[in-house]
């Protein structure tokens, strides 16, 4: 897989600013073999991650009983929102209190931050603006909706909407740089939050209704030219089926549809968070990244936000915000495989600062290291995650923590897989073929043996719980794989014709210190007196097998 890191330098020079020299230490982003990894005090770093409630950070007395929880979540790191409104109480007047707390709060406990910029856009709206910005709406316009109306979305066609913004965060990643940039508590920032245009495909108003009469901008026509062979299908076609024109309006090059409208609103939002970005980066180059709302089946742009960070428009998100150096999805849907695919497509590194806080997340996880060599994974509200969900994400974290060695090394070789079952009612077993040998994979999503076998979690009594099911699996040597997770069942078929499979021995165990550490030999019941691997249902488990062939 080709993966494409866009590092601080393609900020140099946007917007005539000037960045200092990177310090070898400061979190950064590095791409090699095709896979990038986030390096933080020079050493790269998997994201354990738990996104906070949206309010929850507004306070930090109201957070302060929550911190000794993340650490027994086994969380590396908290996703945490900075709201302008509160920075930036009156224009010019910044109060830095809150973020000063959370930094200092996840420092004691040696945790990580991964901070969120909720500016100008949260969901779309922009609910987060100061009261100042809000209330002089001739200073700050909004968008309009197709039937003429103002809604609270402020207009990405404002320089004065942008430049606000800009300032702010420029103002934050100063004052970032100043209390942390030895320390580096802060790894990374998200920039916006979850941006993207409704009720309508596109913005209404004068100023976007002139911008969407005029020609394709020239950057994005030459980025198109440059990238023909390897843009997206979507863009693609959609180019295409206007004729492939190399100059033109919205409508004559790309067609008069919902489709193109989406595509010049992603271009107006990426140039207004590419400046935000870029000004922000001026001051303290962190890597920073849009999060995206994905789309619900069968829904138009506009009925879901319409042109955010999304994969069919990642190209536009390239060419506008260059700054930008990933996107982001939050995936809430059951369909995560499919997402996750999605967004690693043209060298996009997956980080998923959002998903849905239920037992599955325990092996979304491990699938998304496992196969896309995920930068890290991030449950949304997590101080509001109860059982069984916390008990199994405290669990796989702590087998990722574990194996992160390991991970790490097996990044970008083709040597790792995630196990998961695509789609609920898919009983076929998956099949991965790794290192010489079929994988076939079959899950078990029934309730655990007992709590007396370490289940994790518990469910109140007589309730139903659908346990996940999947994990990760490396090849570690020739003939000999490690399996992390739950309710898998593993069989094997080398793939060279004419010889048959067996296992040598299969063993139970865990890393301590990346050693590994023997727990029991499984053989008899436990693999089906040699037939196959069993991480058992209920509990999270690593283990060894060593085949042999044989005629
Ligand atoms: C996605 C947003 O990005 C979050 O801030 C939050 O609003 C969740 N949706 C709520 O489900």
């Amino acid at each position: 897989m080709k993966r494409r890191c866009l590092t601080v330098a393609a900020a140099l020079g946007i917007g005539g600013l000037l960045l200092t020299a990177q310090s070898p230490s400061l979190p950064h982003l590095r791409t090699e073999n095709g896979t990038t990894q986030l390096v933080v005090s020079g050493r790269p770093f998997l994201i354990l991650g738990g996104e906070l409630g949206n309010s929850s950070a507004s306070n930090l007395e109201y957070l302060a009983p929550h911190w000794e929880r993340f650490r027994a979540l086994r969380l590396n790191t908290i996703l945490a929102p900075v709201y302008w409104e509160l920075l930036e109480p009156e224009e010019g007047r910044f109060e830095f209190t809150l973020v000063d707390g959370l930094v200092a709060e996840a420092r004691k406990r040696d945790l990580k931050l991964v901070l969120l910029w909720f500016g100008t856009w949260k969901n779309s709206m922009s609910c987060y603006a100061p009261a100042w910005v809000k209330k002089d709406q001739r200073r700050f316009p909004r968008s309009v909706d197709a039937s003429g109306r103002s809604v609270e979305i402020l207009s990405p066609f404002s320089a004065a909407n942008r430049d606000s913004d800009a300032r702010a965060f420029a103002a934050l990643m100063k004052h970032l740089k100043a209390i942390d940039g030895e320390a580096h508590t802060v790894v990374m920032v998200q920039v916006e939050n979850e941006i993207g245009m409704i009720p309508d495909a596109r913005d209404h108003s004068e100023d976007a209704r002139k911008a969407f009469a005029a020609a394709v901008p020239s950057e994005l026509m030459a980025y198109l030219l440059k990238h023909a062979e390897s843009l997206t299908p979507e863009l693609r076609e959609l180019w295409q089926a206007g004729g492939g024109k190399r100059a033109g309006t919205w409508a004559e090059v790309f067609g008069n549809s919902a489709a193109a409208e989406e595509l010049f609103m992603a271009w107006h939002f990426a140039r207004f968070t590419q400046h935000v970005t870029a000004a922000g980066k001026a001051e303290y180059p962190l890597p920073m990244f849009v999060n995206a709302a994905l789309i619900r089946p069968g829904y138009k742009a506009g009925q879901y936000p319409s042109a955010g960070p999304l994969p069919h428009l990642i190209d536009v998100w390239r060419a506008g915000a260059p700054a930008i150096d990933f996107i982001a999805p939050d995936i809430y849907f059951p369909t995560f495989v499919e997402w996750t695919r999605r967004y690693v497509r043209g060298g996009n590194p997956l980080f998923i600062p959002e998903a849905l806080r239920n037992p599955d997340a325990a092996v979304n996880a491990l699938y998304a290291f496992g196969e896309h060599d995920a930068i890290g994974f991030s449950p949304f509200a997590i101080e509001s995650i109860g059982e069984p969900g916390a008990g199994l994400l405290a669990s796989s974290y702590e087998l990722v923590d574990q194996l992160t060695p390991l991970i790490l090394e097996h990044q970008g070789r083709g040597t790792m897989a995630g196990l998961i079952q695509e789609h609920p009612d898919n009983r076929q077993p998956q099949q991965i073929r790794l290192n010489g040998y079929t994988l076939s994979i079959s899950f078990e999503r029934s309730s655990p043996p007992s709590l007396a076998d370490g289940a994790a979690g518990s469910a109140a009594p007589g309730a139903t719980v659908a346990w996940p099911a999947g994990g990760l699996v490396i090849a570690t040597a020739a003939d000999e794989f490690l399996f992390a997770g739950i309710g898998v069942t593993v069989t094997f078929a080398a793939t060279e014709p004419g010889w048959q499979t067996g296992i040598l021995n299969v063993e139970e165990g865990s890393f301590a210190n990346g050693k590994w550490q023997n727990v029991r030999w499984l053989n008899g019941d436990e693999t089906h007196q040699g037939r196959h691997l069993r991480l058992v249902p209920g509990r999270m488990s690593i283990q060894r097998i060593r085949l042999y062939r044989y005629r």
